[in-house]
């Protein structure tokens, strides 16, 4: 890892980063770097540092969890290049503090709060020598069976937009962060095969928002997706990522290609505009010298993207500069902010009155499931992160309950006729959804490796072919992510995948049922990335979901049940009653394409109720909009009343439509949303920021605003915006 001082200006490198800072451009100083390289320094920035075959070998030995992995550096120039680490819920480089995973942290809508998450993330990481972060995955969730659901933020652009931002800008206070995967990745077992077909209007009304306002926001990455869209692989794909990245959105940064498979032809990787080949030197480096030297590819495209790199560098030179103290790693505060954040993102879906619970009235609680006693953190893939310790919900709800007996067992839900309260558990794993490597899906692309015995990338000596394909094939990572030190090991059969059903496992609805057989007051807590389509949602009291909770999961638990905090989440997707209502998945497609709607959108197209709709979730009190909010500028002011009697938080939602549009749409769309707390009794004021360019048409590469009326209305949920705003402007 390299760590380069820049407070000492003696390299070439620092002295153009002290001149950036002031106020010289970046890209012009960048290109007098870049005009100093030799050729072959400049080929060395377009991939990773590592040489391919020991690199995965390390990798897969859990490398991939104990350091941050290097590309772009020219030590002769000063250049740091890129030091990169994962991840979504948590620095992965172990340990670190595990947070609620992104789907948890897109429930709370609280922009705000993950900006501190951002910031968390980004020290830890940049603490532990990381400079590069792929923690922003920010893909559209179009149907909730997506294995890396639990990654993103939901299905709506608007929301993700302003999550995704959010997190971003927390996070680049310590380290550069890359927005992924551009574009289209929204399913998992397929990925690195699949084509998407996608129409103009559906890719930027739909698929592309979010990536355009995080771009503007100034990310400093975009990474690549595997699948290809229209036809042609996202690592070079010249429409994505030049014309729509850099010639519309005049986005500038670095584009960093996924993972190992994220390119099939390097010379042409290189004019659509990928700068960098990730993690290993690679295909890259086997095949451009020599396209260089036969003129197929031509030193100016080279020199653009290297410069495009080195100028992100200048403008993050504050990242290389300071470094936070390694105490920051799963510090107190840290920890706090992960109890904080899994109470803020968990979804009251139905509460009879149940909760919160009355500990003094309580004597005994029965709680069933085996995931109440596993630390349940997420998948085991590339997000994965190693918590020193993690509180278990069961732990959580004992040191809760003081004074309260409470007994669990797996699946013996007996122990409940007894009980004042049944807490059931139930849900998804690592071994259900997320990210998948499975041997077999990967023999077809093994022709991208370079060959074992190249000289430059291939195997060190000293290793044995077999032993490296044994390392490769056996080194699974199967342990669990919570209650240790140890970094797991990364390998090339992770669990996980697409799901293959929105319906909870037959022996976990079975488990309901006996429950609410045994006991009257069931309360069940489902554990999972997405949504979960739950048909025994009224014969219960009460059902919350508390997705995969991070490391103080139990805690927050128990802070939510005892109503020492009220559960923060809205849903940021709508749950149908049945997976029929939603837009096909076939998690084994070739081919897909996407259109104009999904999830609740679809739904209000057809007509359909959902059985809980996008933007839903109970509190311990409740809200009214009150009539006349008004549009003033881009922002909708509206009031809201606490009608309850306890403090509570309202998540205030405007949707927009167009109602008269001569163009298919969704019928009404989220533009803006805001939180805020209200004392019982009491009304507030909420000035809304709206986008109302989300109801734009895009035709023939132009954006059109219709002249037609627009209607704004206000709400607690999609289902239930009826509120019309009146424009004041
Ligand atoms: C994933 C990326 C991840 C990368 C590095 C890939 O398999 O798709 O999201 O950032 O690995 O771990």
């Amino acid at each position: 890892m390299r760590h380069f001082a820049l407070m000492d200006d003696t390299t070439p490198f620092a002295a153009a980063a002290a001149r950036v800072a002031a106020g010289a451009d970046h890209r012009v100083e960048a290109a007098s770097l870049v005009a100093d390289m030799t050729v072959a320094e400049k080929l060395g920035c377009l991939d990773g540092d590592t040489p391919f075959w020991p690199g995965l070998v390390d990798m897969v030995s859990g490398g991939y969890y104990r350091h941050s992995w290097p590309a772009a550096a020219v030590d002769r120039l000063g250049i740091p290049g890129i030091e990169f680490a994962d991840g979504p819920r948590g620095c992965v480089l172990a340990p670190a503090t595990a947070f609620p995973v992104s789907m948890a942290r897109g429930a709370s809508f609280d922009p705000d709060l993950e900006a501190r998450v951002g910031d968390a993330i980004g020290a830890e990481l940049r603490a532990r020598g990381a400079t590069y972060t792929g923690a922003v995955c920010m893909n559209l969730l179009r149907h909730p069976a997506w294995g890396r659901a639990q990654e993103t933020y939901g299905e709506d652009p608007h929301h993700v937009g302003v999550m995704a931002e959010a997190l971003t800008v927390g996070l680049q206070r310590h380290v550069m962060a890359c927005m992924k995967h551009f574009a289209l990745n929204s399913m998992e077992n397929a990925r690195f095969t699949v084509d998407v077909t996608i129409d103009e209007r559906a890719l930027h009304e739909v698929y592309l928002p979010h990536f355009r306002r995080v771009a503007a926001a100034g990310v400093a990455s975009v990474m690549s997706a595997y699948n290809s869209v229209n036809g042609e692989w996202c690592g070079e794909n010249a429409q994505l990522l030049r014309d729509v990245l850099r010639r519309e959105w005049e986005w500038d940064g670095f584009v960093t290609s996924d993972f190992i498979f994220g390119l099939r032809n390097p010379v042409q990787s290189v004019a659509a505009g990928l700068n960098i080949e990730m993690p290993f030197r690679q295909q890259r480096a086997l095949a451009l010298a020599e396209a260089v030297e036969s003129g197929t590819l031509d030193m100016a495209v080279v020199d653009e993207l290297v410069v495009e790199t080195v100028a992100t560098l200048l403008r993050f030179a504050h990242v290389f500069r300071n470094t936070p103290d390694a105490s920051v790693v799963a510090c107190p505060d840290h920890r706090d902010l992960a109890r904080e954040v899994a109470s803020a993102s968990m979804v009251l879906v139905r509460n009879d009155g149940l909760l919160p619970l009355r500990p003094q009235a309580l004597r005994k609680v029965a709680v069933l499931g085996r995931l109440a006693a596993v630390a349940n953190l997420g998948d085991h893939g590339s997000s994965n992160v190693t918590p020193p310790q993690a509180v278990t919900l069961l732990e959580g709800l004992r040191s809760g309950l003081t004074g309260v007996e409470v007994v669990h067992h797996d699946e013996d839900a007996a122990i409940a006729g007894d009980a004042d309260v049944a807490v059931v558990v139930v849900g998804y794993t690592e071994a259900d959804e997320g990210e998948f490597l499975d041997t077999s899906a990967q023999v077809n692309l093994l022709h991208l490796f370079p060959p074992m015995e190249h000289p430059e990338v291939g195997l060190p000596p000293d290793m044995d072919p077999d032993e490296a394909f044994a390392v490769l094939t056996g080194g699974g990572s199967g342990e669990e992510g919570g209650g240790s030190d140890d970094a797991p090991q990364a390998s090339f059969t992770v669990p996980g995948g697409d799901r293959a059903s929105l319906r909870l496992h037959a022996e976990h609805e079975a488990l309901i049922r006996a429950a609410a057989e045994a006991c009257d007051d069931v309360l069940v807590v489902v554990m999972g990335g997405s949504a979960v389509v739950m048909p025994w949602l009224e014969d219960v009291s009460a059902t919350l979901l508390v997705w995969y909770p991070g490391m103080e999961g139990g805690h927050a638990l128990a802070d939510v049940v005892l109503g020492r905090c009220e559960p923060g989440g809205r849903l940021p997707f709508a749950v149908p009653y049945d997976e029929a209502q939603l837009v096909p998945f076939d998690r084994d497609a070739t081919e897909v394409t996407y259109g104009l709607l999904h999830g609740q959108w679809k739904l209000d197209a057809d007509g359909e109720a959902a059985h809980l709709p996008f933007g839903f979730g109970l509190g311990y009190t409740t809200f009214a909009v009150e009539p006349g909010p008004t549009l003033v500028g881009d922002t909708v002011c509206a009031t809201v009343t606490n009608t309850g009697d306890r403090y509570g938080d309202a998540v205030v939602q405007v949707y927009g439509s167009v109602p008269d549009s001569v163009h298919q749409r969704p019928p009404r769309r989220l533009v803006g949303f805001a939180r805020v707390s209200v004392a019982p009794g009491a009304s507030a004021e909420v000035d809304v920021p709206v986008d109302l360019r989300l109801l734009d048409v895009r035709i023939d590469g132009t954006w059109v605003r219709e002249d037609r009326p627009v209607v704004l209305t206000v709400g607690l949920d999609a289902a239930h915006a009826d509120t019309v705003v009146t424009d004041a402007r």
